[in-house]
């Protein structure tokens, strides 16, 4: 493994420089990028930006923190440290050695699953391109940009991997990945919270909270993937998108905070007039992006999904954490379903009900969310009342998208579910309240009203630091 050298147009520690035909193939790959990122990128003129930047892998640290100005930021190519002694964890080459190429007969189902991660990279950078100008604090936009151009590096990451791996094919995905953008009529993104907007900040922290999160347990599964550079690159990914978690655990936590200040202040729930955001709304909120990142995890079963399993492409999120024989052929599994048109469960076999203990992992995980903020609640002296909404609410995908249903799991008619949505998902007015609360705060050490500030500045500096100079 090489040290990355800075001075190289694509900072790496994949030996770039070692094969030039690669080296060329990104090196003409990279002015798209960056006209990408200059038309579909951060709209906030700015002329620098206090950025974390990946520089190493290894245990002794491998970020820099400094002012740069977005446009130059390094988005390089790094990989985490290869094992000599890794096996493949599960599936039908289990105990075999990873594979460091491509496996013919697999080429396709990975480009796919490469793809599908990629789109998803960009896409996000292109909801949240509009927030900078409302930012309510400079420690707050300056998370947003570190945000934007990390997952500008993970389209990076999954560019490489086409290019070094799948010839023309993967070159052509490279550029379709520039080419379809979030909310597009002709050329939208693959999945579908990836095209709904984050117009708003409360739904930027909902978003990093929720849909974020979704994709830490796609990573997951794909670093136990038997084809060693895909698992390499997602287990450096999952390194970065940590803070992505952070920004948006506690962004929530900072709007619960400053709501339940003002409730107990007033003795009152009524805290819009008071340039907050009610409980109520922020509920709703959470339900909306709560529901679509669930959908995000696929149908309850799939054969394809079995199958990425079985050929070891897409393991279980911690794999070697299970207690089975890793190859599931005779396990079962209860998954969601409708049974007789009312919310049930079935059993299935635990190879087609892969989709379906991912998404348990990742609401467990949510759970954990709604406890924190219940807390801040309670410490407030308040009742702890936000709560995750059933599984069948306001699904799009799977067993239940024929359906409607109460966040409590009561089923709806349509004529019922259209006359009282607007209880449990954002309204227009509720959503034109929270835009006009969106006034931006770019002046040091300030922040908006309807927002707490945050208890840490970054990298230790404090949160009246200057982390952005608007241009
Ligand atoms: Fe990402
Ligand atoms: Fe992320």
């Amino acid at each position: 493994m090489t040290t990355p050298d800075y001075a190289e147009k694509i900072p790496n520690n994949v030996d770039l420089r070692d094969d030039r035909r690669l080296q060329r193939a990104l090196e003409s790959w990279q002015p798209n990028f960056l006209s990408w990122w200059e038309s579909m990128g951060p709209t906030l003129p700015t002329r620098d930006v206090y950025l974390r930047t990946a520089v190493n892998v290894g245990r002794e640290g491998w970020a820099h923190f400094g002012h740069v100005p977005m446009r130059d930021y390094r988005w390089g190519i790094f990989l985490a440290e290869r094992d000599p002694g890794r096996r493949v964890g599960f599936g039908d080459h289990k105990g075999e050695p990873p594979w460091q190429q491509v496996p013919g007969e697999y080429r396709s189902e990975l480009r796919r699953l490469i793809v599908i991660q990629g789109d998803t990279e960009p896409a996000s950078v292109e909801q949240q391109r509009n927030l900078g100008a409302t930012a309510p604090s400079l420690y707050d936009l300056r998370n947003l940009f570190q945000v934007n151009v990390e997952e500008g590096r993970h389209l990076w990451a999954m560019v490489y991997l086409l290019h070094a791996h799948f010839g023309r094919e993967g070159r052509e995905e490279a550029e379709e990945l520039l080419r379809r953008n979030s909310g597009s009529e002709d050329a939208p993104r693959i999945l579908g919270a990836f095209n709904e907007e984050t117009p708003d900040w409360l739904s930027f922290f909902m978003f990093t909270y929720f849909t974020d999160r979704d994709g830490k347990y796609q990573l997951g599964t794909l670093k136990e993937s038997a084809f060693d550079p895909l698992s390499r690159t997602c287990e450096f990914m999952l390194k970065e998108e940590a803070h992505h978690m952070f920004v948006g655990t506690t962004g929530v936590d900072r709007v619960v905070e400053r709501t339940a200040q003002l409730m107990v202040e007033h003795d009152s729930d009524e805290v819009a007039a008071r340039g907050a955001i009610p409980l109520a709304v922020i509920q709703k909120y959470l339900n909306f992006h709560y529901s679509v990142s669930l959908d995000l995890f696929g149908g309850e079963t799939s054969t394809n999904v079995a199958n990425y399993y079985t050929a070891g492409l897409k393991g279980r999120w911690l794999e070697d954490r299970r207690r089975d024989d890793h190859k599931l052929t005779s396990e079962s599994i209860m998954v969601d379903a409708l049974q007789d048109g009312e919310i049930g469960q079935t059993e299935v076999a635990a190879l087609v009900g892969l989709n379906t203990d991912l998404r348990r992992e990742y609401i467990a995980d949510c759970q954990s969310g709604v406890k924190r903020w219940n807390r801040i609640l309670s410490g407030a002296g308040l009742e702890p009342r936000l709560k995750l909404p059933h599984v069948a609410f306001n699904r799009k995908v799977g067993a239940f998208a024929g359906i409607e249903a109460t966040p409590d799991g009561e089923l709806l008619t349509a004529g019922e579910w259209e006359r009282r949505k607007g209880e449990w998902l954002p309204t227009d007015v509720d959503k034109t309240h929270v835009r006009s609360l969106m006034q931006p705060v770019h002046e040091r050490g300030k922040i908006a009203a309807w927002i707490a500030p945050p208890r840490n500045g970054i990298n230790g500096k404090p949160f009246d630091y200057d982390y952005v100079h608007l241009a």
